[in-house]
C-alpha cells in the first residue's frame, strides 16, 4: 500500500487530506513549522507531526509528498524529495519566481526517474476538458480568440491571516499568481503558445499592509493569431464564477460553472461541472482529487506526469514578464 505525507497544513491542505483519505492512501505523517497546525493535522489523522521536511522523510520514509506549503516554500521542500527518490506533488504556482521554477526544473532533470506533478487541478474540471477536446477536435474551426475574468473578493483579513499572501518576497505576487494563475494555465493550454505577453499589475483596492497587486489586465497573443484578453481582480464584493470565452470560426464557447457551446447554426450543446470538492473552496473548483488521485494512478507510469514543472512555469513566465513590464 502505497503511502503519503503532507508538507504544510494549511487551509488547502484539508483538501488534500480529504482526497488521501477517500482514495484510501495511508498517511504516514504531515510536517508544519507552525506547532499549533503541526499538532491539529497530526491528531485529526492520529500520525506523527514533523517541524521539519527532512525529518520527515528520513523517519517516515513516505511514498509520495504533497507540498502545500508557501510559494518560497515549494522549491526547497519538493527538491529535497526528488534527492530523496520521492515522488511529489506540488501546489501551485510552481514557485514564486521563474529562476527557483528552473531550480527545480534541472533537479527533476537530475532525477528522471521520480515523479513530480503540479496541482493545476483546473485542467482536470469537465468543463475545461471538454472544451479542450473540441477545440483540438477541428470541429470549430481556427481559434480566433477567447476573454476570461476572475472577480473574486479577498478581505484585508485574508493577508493578515497569513502574511505571506501579502508579501512579494514569500507569495512573488498577488491576484496574478495565486488566484488566476489557474485562468491563465487554461487560456493557454486551451488556445495555444502564448508568444507574446502585454499586461498592468495594481493596487487599487488592498491597504498599504500588502505590497502584492489586487488587480490586473492582460492580454496575450497566442501562436496561430489568436488573442485573448484576461481580467482579474481580488478587489469584487464576491467570489463570482470565472468565466472564459472563446470564439472560434464556427462556435461560441463559455465556461461560466458550466460550458455552453453555441454553434454558428444555432444549435447549443450545454456541459455540466462537478461540484466542489469537500472540505474546499467553491472558488477552487472540483477537481483536487481528480488530480490528486491521476497523479497517484501514475506512480508507474513510464512517462512523467503530464503536469509538471516544465507545464508549470509555463503561466508563471507569463506573469513575471507582466510584473516586469510594471517595474
Ligand atoms: N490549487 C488551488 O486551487 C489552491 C488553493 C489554495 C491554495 N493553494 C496553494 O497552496 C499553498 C498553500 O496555501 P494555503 O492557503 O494553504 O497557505 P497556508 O498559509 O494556509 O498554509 C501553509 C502552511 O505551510 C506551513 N509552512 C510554511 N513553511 C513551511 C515549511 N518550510 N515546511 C513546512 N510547513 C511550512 C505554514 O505554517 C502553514 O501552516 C500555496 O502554494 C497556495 O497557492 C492552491
Amino acid at each position: 500500500m502505497v503511502s503519503t505525507a503532507v508538507v504544510g497544513c494549511g487551509d488547502v491542505s484539508v483538501v488534500h487530506l480529504a482526497a488521501i483519505e477517500r482514495l484510501g492512501i495511508k498517511l504516514a505523517g504531515v510536517c508544519d513549522t507552525d506547532p499549533a497546525r503541526r499538532a491539529a493535522a497530526a491528531s485529526r489523522y492520529g500520525v506523527p507531526g514533523f517541524a521539519g521536511h527532512r525529518e520527515l522523510l528520513a523517519e517516515v520514509r513516505p511514498d509520495v509528498v504533497h507540498v502545500c506549503t508557501p510559494h518560497d516554500q515549494h522549491v526547497d521542500v519538493a527538491i529535497d524529495c526528488l534527492a530523496a527518490g520521492v515522488p511529489v506533488l506540488v501546489e501551485k504556482p510552481v514557485a514564486h519566481r521563474v529562476d527557483e521554477a528552473e531550480r527545480l526544473i534541472a533537479a527533476a532533470g537530475r532525477n528522471p526517474g521520480v515523479r513530480i506533478g503540479i496541482c493545476l487541478q483546473n485542467r482536470y474540471n469537465l468543463t475545461a476538458r471538454h472544451a479542450y477536446d473540441l477545440l483540438r477536435s477541428g470541429e470549430l474551426g481556427a481559434v480566433r480568440g477567447g476573454s476570461a475574468t476572475v472577480f473574486w473578493h479577498r478581505e484585508p483579513a485574508y493577508y493578515a491571516a497569513r502574511p505571506w499572501r501579502g508579501e512579494r518576497r514569500h507569495s512573488g505576487g498577488g491576484v496574478l499568481i495565486n488566484q488566476a494563475i489557474h485562468t491563465l494555465d487554461l487560456m493557454e493550454w486551451l488556445l495555444g503558445d502564448v508568444e507574446r505577453v502585454r499586461g498592468h499589475a495594481g493596487r487599487y483596492a488592498l491597504d498599504g499592509t500588502v505590497d502584492v497587486e489586487d488587480t490586473a489586465t492582460v492580454l496575450l497573443d497566442h501562436a496561430g493569431g489568436a488573442r485573448s484578453v484576461v481580467f482579474a481582480t481580488v478587489a469584487n464584493v464576491t467570489d463570482s464564477p470565472v468565466t472564459i470565452e472563446i470564439t472560434t470560426e464556427r462556435a461560441v464557447l463559455l465556461i461560466r460553472g458550466g460550458l455552453t457551446v453555441t454553434y454558428a447554426d444555432g444549435r447549443t450543446e450545454a456541459v455540466a461541472e462537478r461540484v466542489a470538492d469537500a472540505g474546499g473552496r467553491d472558488y477552487w473548483g472540483a477537481s483536487h482529487e481528480l488530480l490528486i488521485a491521476d497523479f497517484y494512478r501514475s506512480l508507474h507510469d513510464p512517462e512523467p506526469f503530464w503536469i509538471g514543472p516544465r507545464e508549470g512555469i509555463r503561466s508563471l513566465r507569463l506573469i513575471q514578464q507582466i510584473y516586469r513590464q510594471n517595474s
